[in-house]
């Protein structure tokens, strides 16, 4: 199987940024996720320059729910990057790691009162999803008597080739303004004392292998951009989300460059804000491609069982890692302590916990795993700890960052008292 370069194999042993994954598994215990957080900023970088050798005003936003570690959104932010976030507690996070605040835009299909106070009280960018939510943040403004700049997200009706679950501007999602709509939402908007409109914001999906769909989707965005200007306003800024996808599948899947992505869509972007007449930032907004490929989950393997098919049980499930039950999603596993010895055998990954779709990866040819040995899920730092739960009470499990070949926690393992902490007795059950 193909690896990326911060992958490697080494006396038989699986490394990630030059640290063998035996000794980590050893040194912190399992399960564990290993994040390479050079990887990170070398996706970071790459993804930046691949845009700004088209045009200098890029901003690149993290979409900070694909890996919501400070360690991570640190390393991000000593880079310059700026965040999507999708919650007040995501806003929090990312000023917390050092993200300037106006590099945030803060999103969402269903803000609550407290999140747009807190957007007034911080002073970040809004995309607002509805006409509703924008009266209600005009109120909110008016009342700590300030001025919000917001953008809308606009739903430009496409169809993406990915998963269905992670198409979000079909015609049909719950996310955004209807394309057609926007031009009288920014009037209502410029009518509003303490509102300020400066930019559009879209997002099509995630994990999408084809670059045609986000040209589509910035022809949308420059078209509304237009009309927008037409009315008198000024855009300032055009997001144009995030979406490119990663190869799960190493050796088939043929996933896009950031080079060719920009190459689909600045041009698309480019042509049209000249049209306009207008010269607007451009903000995108990646989550998968900056953190993907930057972690491994390690589990050990319990126990070998034969049954219609072999199973190798190890000691981490959907608790930690969701997307292969929920997306039916491909994740390539290596045998971390076997990792140059040939497959002899299909074995299938399951988890621990009390679900029939408790797989992690199905009918991979392998080295024969045995119990104790240590099976590497890879791809993983993309809403895989991010979406974990503590589900049959499974404490979550411990993050190691990697560093210049340095590592350390960045996340120390829950014991049962993470698991109870915020539950009360019930005064009755005394
Ligand atoms: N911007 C917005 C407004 C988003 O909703 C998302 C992802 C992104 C940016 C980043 O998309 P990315 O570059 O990571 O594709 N849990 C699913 C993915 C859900 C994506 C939700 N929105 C998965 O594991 O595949």
């Amino acid at each position: 199987m193909k690896l990326p370069s911060h992958l490697t194999v080494e006396g038989g042993h699986l490394h990630i940024g030059g640290r063998d994954i035996v000794d980590l598994a050893e040194t912190y215990g399992t399960p564990l996720y290993v994040t390479d957080l050079d990887r990170i900023v070398g996706n970071f970088k790459r993804f930046t320059s691949a845009l700004t050798a088209h045009y200098p005003a890029v901003q690149v936003l993290f979409a900070a729910k694909a890996n919501g570690n400070l360690a991570v959104m640190r390393a991000l932010a000593e880079q310059g990057a700026g965040a999507d976030v999708f919650s007040s507690g995501e806003l929090e996070l990312a000023l917390q790691a050092g993200m300037q605040p106006d590099r945030l835009l803060f999103n969402g299909s269903s803000k609550s009162p407290a999140d747009l106070a807190l957007a007034v009280e911080t002073g970040v960018r809004v995309s607002v999803d509805s006409i509703d939510e924008l009266r209600q943040l005009e109120a909110a403004a008016a009342e700590a008597g300030k001025s919000v700049e917001i953008a809308f997200r606009v739903n430009p009706a496409l169809e993406v080739p990915t998963h269905p679950k992670i198409a979000t501007g079909l015609k049909t999602s719950k996310f955004g303004i209807p394309a057609e709509e926007i031009v009288g939402a920014y009037a209502e908007a410029l009518a509003c004392e303490h509102i300020d409109p400066a930019g559009i914001h879209c997002h099509i999906g995630s994990q999408i292998l084809e670059v045609e769909p986000f040209a589509r989707a910035a022809a949308v965005m420059v078209e509304v951009a237009k009309e927008v200007t037409n009315l008198g306003a000024e855009i300032r800024f055009l997001d144009v989300g995030g979406g490119l996808g990663i190869p799960y599948h190493h050796d088939t899947d043929a996933a896009p460059t950031p080079e060719e992505y920009a190459a689909a869509v600045m041009p698309v972007f480019l042509q049209g804000i000249r049209d306009a007449g207008i010269d607007p930032a451009l903000w995108v907004e990646p989550g998968r491609w900056l953190v993907g490929d930057s972690s491994v989950l390690v589990a050990r393997v319990n126990s070998v069982k034969r049954a219609h098919r072999t199973f190798v049980n190890v000691d981490a499930g959907f608790n930690l890692l969701v997307r292969p039950a929920m997306y039916d999603s491909y994740h390539e596993v290596v045998v971390a302590n076997k990792a140059d010895r040939p497959a002899d055998g299909t074995y299938t990954i399951a988890g621990p916990i009390c679900e029939t779709g408790d797989l992690l990866a199905q009918d991979r040819d392998l080295p024969a795993p045995e119990a104790g040995d240590l099976v590497a899920v890879l791809d993983a730092g993309a809403y895989g700890f991010a979406m974990s739960s503590q589900y049959n009470s499974r404490p979550r499990c411990a993050e190691v960052a990697v560093r210049g070949g340095k590592h350390a926690l960045m996340r120390r393992a829950e014991d049962l008292g993470d698991v109870t902490a915020a539950m009360q007795e019930p005064a009755w059950q005394d």
